[in-house]
């Protein structure tokens, strides 16, 4: 820094606010920029035909019924969105503990890819490999003597990704964080044909409480028993996090995340300067909900924060957003 700032001079030669007088020159200056092309839709569905449900704890977000699926998701293909990541609610009934329901080629999920991809073929489709949706533990994985068993969840994951891209998921993103999942993943899928399945994963994935609204949404939050601090990192670890994505990169992984977003922004930036590959950021729901909740009492200004929250992503390094807030991103940026 003092190098720096003997190279370019000093007050009251150097003047910063002059780039900054005009919209013109700070649009010349940007050195980021945001835009529909950076944003992911994460949504969640239920079973049935019946109307969306709010979910409480993140207002404005719904769990949706297949029949009003391509509707909700025409909005963002409209917005330009690229992708969207889907989440299935799972009935209480068709839980058990073993996850069962993730392996059936008819769940919820697989259906709603088929209807997505008929519908919208151009549009993304990321699909969530874990387990948690469908245990009547709550748990990403199997309980073997009291544990959650690697190995063996492993193979259950395997066999998920692969009916998930069968049913025309284009992109799946284990979030699990089972060790050498990756792995076995790619190799499930090729073995299977599925060569150009690509593989997003949840490579530094924290044990985090800002995924309190998601398990709400989903139903499994009252299902988990304990928590998930033996198979999700430390929020104190940031070496960790790059051995985690060197390990999934070795094992076939296209693209990384990091999960979640804004308190971990530093980990955005070390895995973006030390690996150079695309890596993507989850703004999670607990962190949609202290923005959303703030705006709707009225102490945040949504014209401001929404999208400077997400910009401050790209500065980070990301390549792009999971972000519940990406239809109504989308819809500000196009109306400038
Ligand atoms: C499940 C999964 C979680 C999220 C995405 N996939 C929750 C968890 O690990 O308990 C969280 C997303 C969010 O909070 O928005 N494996």
């Amino acid at each position: 820094m003092t190098q720096l700032s003997s190279a370019f001079g000093t007050y009251p030669a150097v003047r910063l606010r002059r780039n900054r007088a005009d919209d013109w020159t700070r649009r010349l200056v940007a050195e980021n920029s945001l835009s529909s092309d950076d944003l992911i839709w994460p949504i969640f569905l239920k079973e049935g035909s019946g109307k969306s449900e709010a979910v409480s704890s993140m207002p404005g977000q719904v769990r949706v019924s297949l029949n009003e699926l391509t509707d909700h998701v025409g909005r963002a293909v409209e917005l330009g969105i690229p992708a969207i990541a889907l989440f299935p609610a799972t009935p209480v009934e068709k839980k058990d503990s073993e996850g069962s329901e993730a392996v059936n080629p008819d769940n919820l999920m697989c259906s709603a890819a088929r209807v997505l991809k008929s519908t919208y073929p151009a549009l993304g489709l990321i699909g969530d490999v874990a387990l948690d949706p469908y245990t009547d533990h709550g748990h990403d994985g199997v309980i073997r003597g009291g544990q959650v068993a690697n190995d063996e969840s492993i193979e259950v994951l395997a066999r998920q990704a692969v009916i998930q891209a069968q049913a025309g998921i284009d992109t799946i993103a284990p979030s699990d964080m089972m060790d050498g999942r990756i792995g076995q993943i790619r190799a499930a899928l090729d073995h299977a044909g599925l060569i150009d399945t690509r593989l997003m994963s949840y490579a530094a994935k924290y044990a985090s409480g800002f995924y309190g609204p998601f398990r709400d949404a989903l139903g499994s939050s009252g299902a988990l028993k304990g928590d998930k601090r033996t198979y999700q990192m430390d929020p104190a670890n940031s070496d960790e996090a790059l051995r985690e994505v060197a390990l999934d990169l070795r094992e076939g992984a296209d693209m990384v995340m990091v999960k979640p977003g804004m308190p971990y922004l530093d980990i955005i930036q070390r895995v973006k300067t030390t690996f150079a590959v695309p890596t993507f950021a989850y703004q999670v729901s607990g962190e949609y909900s202290m923005i959303k909740g703030a705006i709707d009492h009225g102490w945040l200004d949504p014209d401001k924060v929404i999208l400077e929250a997400l910009m401050a992503f790209k500065r980070a390094g990301c390549s792009g957003i999971l972000t519940y807030f990406a239809v109504e991103a989308a819809a500000r940026l196009k109306r400038g």
